[in-house]
């Protein structure tokens, strides 16, 4: 090749890899979906309790379990581009085994569970992790042709992101698909609300959610 012919070359060449690493960067400022929204639901904890932390499979004081599944859910929240976000606030409660909320409002006749905490108000490490420890929820009726699929609500917040109240369920739970709130998502949304679970430790699951920035 000619001593201009291959500089030219090379210059091509170069402007397509630029191109291309551009389009990569693009690309990976949008390669995670904003986890859908879903309602609050009618049992947001009423009453003020002390401990908030990240077992909730025992409240400080008390010297009992909560009777039920131990679970580990890891929750990753992150920005678009899949960066963790630090200092994110999680605010998260569900029934307990037994399906029953510590809420004046549930009407529903299972016990409450004297040992779990039911709530917490926990806030993600530098990496945006969360991992807490809970009982998996219980089943109860929404009314008397609709039982909810075991999940647990979340209210996300941190300055200069979009705050979300969202719900995540767990894999292949039969009652996923008969759910009236979870049904009216796209496919693509269910997706996004239902955790996955670890290939080697049935009672660890693993959750992602995705904040828009603000502006
Ligand atoms: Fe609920």
């Amino acid at each position: 090749m000619k001593k201009l012919n291959r500089r030219k070359f090379l210059a091509s060449i170069s402007g397509l890899v630029a191109a291309n690493l551009t389009g990569l960067v693009k690309a990976s400022n949008i390669a995670w979906s904003l986890t859908p929204t879903e309602t609050e639901g009618p049992f947001y904890p009423l009453r003020a309790q002390k401990d908030k932390d990240l077992d909730l499979t025992r409240i400080k004081g008390e010297s009992g379990r909560a009777s039920g599944r131990v679970i580990v859910i890891e929750l990753v929240v992150r920005d678009q581009s899949g960066k963790g976000l630090e200092n994110v606030q999680v605010d998260l409660w569900q029934a307990n085994a037994a399906g029953r909320y510590r809420h004046s409002q549930d009407k529903n006749k299972s016990p409450l569970d004297p040992f779990f905490q039911g709530w917490a108000i926990v806030s993600s490490d530098k990496d945006g992790k969360i991992q807490f420890k809970t009982v998996f929820p219980g089943v109860y009726p929404a009314s008397n042709t609709w039982n909810r699929p075991p999940h647990i609500h979340f209210k996300i917040s941190k300055p200069s992101y979009g705050a979300i109240t969202t719900q995540m369920y767990f894999p292949s739970h039969p009652l996923n698909e008969k759910d009236l709130l979870l049904q009216r998502k796209t496919t693509k949304e269910k997706k996004l609300m239902i955790s996955t679970v670890d290939k080697e430790d049935p009672d660890k699951f693993y959750y992602n959610v995705v904040l828009q920035k603000d502006g």
